[in-house]
């Protein structure tokens, strides 16, 4: 009895020695991911609206000096680059994004000395400049479109999109401008509409015409030959229009404008565009420069398109696919970011000056603190590129006009109360709890939300619970983690409908986030058999969790919107 008793334990504890050895050889070999090399692939960027993020001369705009005067804390936030939008003489109509010269600066920010400057002082601390390129359209007060509009002879007449009209007060077809109303402008001088695919006062330039594309590129050398590092380029879908001006297909209903809706069929997303991006992305090539597009898809195969054929267009499309998920999802963002992935190098981005921010379209209204936190931890850890939008870091939120009469964006004016506009997600940077959050020592152009109080720069880096100090937490983490940087980004518990898990993995490393995207506490049991590491050591790395899990092989709980990202031991 005894000996067969012991031959039992015998065979036993061979077969739980030999078992689990068995069973782990058949785990596939990992194949680590060749580590990202380009100097964008390890960036983390930052977009900065300049009339909104430091007044250096407190007239309640901010301007270039500003953001030479706030390096030190892009720097020590981890931030790598600094992308400003339009900062060039400009009317102002559409706060920039209306140029009347591409190679100078606006005096209302600075000039071309401080420009300077501030290249080389984000030099000094290893940071790059980007700026915005408005490719689409000018200012309708550029000399360019003086000229052109000054008569049917002109020379730079087909610089831009000149047509006659249908018949007396007609325009040429039905394509309406995104910012409302027909697209068409009449010009009495000269009797013919032009084209406009957003305001009357940006004209469309005619990329059809050689001489506007050596001109526009030879601007881009001009600021990469003073040391900038890439560009984000404004508008890319519309470049291109067909040039028989098919009418677009009229759709059901109208939209925020009053507008009938269509399918722009034929004004936006027109192959000729692809020739342009291939030809400045070789210009750009030259300079070891960046391209970012403002790529605006429907899905993750017209994204892929932005990247090029052989990777020779965008380096970095941004994903917007990833903004519109309408609420916190874990399979909803399971299958952008896998989706993303699969198209090219990706490019997140949860907010910016077109978009609401995301703490206000992603909090519940109860937990938005945690829930800024969450979104952080996700966008922060992904293989890509993140571009943060400031004051993200603090929790902005939106702060929408209340009363038409306050409404700076002409489109909020225009669309009135359907519309909005984009003030809310423009406002001022909250520096401190000094009046108008420290931005300036007048009213700022837009007003601060009474939050400034608590949720600023100075308040919340004293505070080591503070959302800033999460980012600052998350962002060292991407700095310092091989796997984060340069890992694969695997899935885990694809299934569950709350739980956002995956894996960031290199040669020799393996990092598990586990974010919980529901007001709920979560139990599961991570499946990382299939990785290998189901009897894994977790070590926590940055947690919101009271109570972090201390193994992986049991469950894993985690409170309502927590996050937790742990390295795993073998
Ligand atoms: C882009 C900009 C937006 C601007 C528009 C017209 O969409 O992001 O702010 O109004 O282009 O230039």
């Amino acid at each position: 009895m005894a000996i067969r008793f012991a031959i039992f334990i015998l065979i036993l504890a061979v077969a739980l020695l030999v078992l689990p050895r068995l069973f782990a050889r058949r785990v596939p070999p990992f194949q680590a991911p060749a580590p990202p090399q380009e100097w964008w692939q390890r960036a983390v960027f930052y977009e900065v609206y300049p009339r909104s993020f430091a007044d250096s001369n407190d007239n309640g705009i901010g301007d270039i000096p500003g953001i030479t005067s706030r390096l030190d804390y892009l720097h020590s936030l981890g931030v790598d680059a600094v992308w400003i939008t339009p900062c060039f003489p400009s009317p102002q109509v559409d706060f920039g994004y209306d140029v009347s010269d591409y190679e100078n600066i606006d005096p209302m920010y600075g000039s071309l000395a401080d420009m300077d400057l501030l290249i080389a002082e984000a030099k000094k601390r290893d940071m790059r400049i980007i700026l915005d390129f408005v490719m689409n359209h000018t200012s309708d007060q550029h000399p360019w479109f003086l000229d052109s509009r000054s008569s049917r002879t002109a020379a730079k007449r087909d610089w831009y999109i000149w047509r006659d009209g249908k018949g007396p007060g007609q325009p040429p077809n039905n394509w309406t401008s995104v910012f409302g109303g027909s697209a068409w402008q009449y010009d009495p001088a000269t009797g013919q509409y032009y084209y406009h695919y957003f305001y009357p006062q940006q004209p469309d330039l005619n990329w059809r015409n050689p001489a506007v594309k050596k001109a526009m590129f030879d601007s881009v050398r001009f600021w990469y030959e003073r040391g900038i590092s890439g560009f984000r380029l404004d508008a890319v879908d519309t470049l291109f229009e067909d040039p028989n001006l098919t009418d677009n297909p009229v759709l059901p209903g109208t939209n925020k404008f009053g507008d009938p809706k269509t399918e722009e069929k034929y004004n936006a997303k027109l192959p000729e565009v692809h020739d342009i991006l291939r030809e400045l992305r070789a210009l750009s090539d030259q300079y070891h420069a960046v391209l970012i597009g403002e790529t605006w898809t429907k899905t993750i195969e017209e994204l892929k398109a932005y990247y090029g054929l052989h990777d020779n267009e965008l380096q970095m499309p941004m994903d917007f696919l990833f903004t519109t998920v309408p609420k916190l999802s874990a399979t909803d963002f399971r299958t952008q970011i896998s989706g993303v992935n699969s198209a090219g190098w990706p490019v997140y981005v949860v907010s910016n000056h077109d978009i609401v921010r995301s703490y206000t379209r992603w909090g519940d209204g109860v937990h938005n603190d945690q829930i800024a936190k969450l979104i952080a931890a996700m966008y922060l850890t992904l293989r890509g590129t993140p571009i943060l939008y400031y004051g993200e870091e603090i929790g902005m939120k939106n702060t929408d006009p209340t009363l038409k009469d306050e409404v700076k964006d002409p489109i909020g004016r225009r669309g009135w109360p359907l519309e909005k506009g984009r003030d809310g997600e423009r406002t001022p940077m909250q520096w401190s709890d000094a009046p108008n959050a420290g931005f300036s020592s007048v009213a700022p152009w837009l007003p601060v939300p009474p939050t400034y109080k608590t949720y600023n720069v100075e308040t919340e880096l004293k505070d080591p619970a503070s959302i800033l100090n999460f980012y600052k937490g998350v962002l060292a983490l991407r700095r310092t983690q091989p796997a984060l940087r340069d890992g694969a980004w695997i899935a885990v518990n694809e299934n569950d409908p709350n739980v956002l898990a995956y894996l960031r993995r290199s040669g020799d490393q393996t990092i598990l986030v586990a974010l919980n995207m529901s007001d709920a506490p979560q139990a599961i049991r991570l499946k990382l058999g299939p990785q290998g590491l189901s009897s894994a050591r977790p070590t926590t790395l940055l947690t919101t969790l009271s109570t972090p899990p201390d193994t992986v092989s049991g469950k894993v709980h985690l409170e309502p919107f927590g996050v937790w990202i742990a390295r795993l031991d073998k």
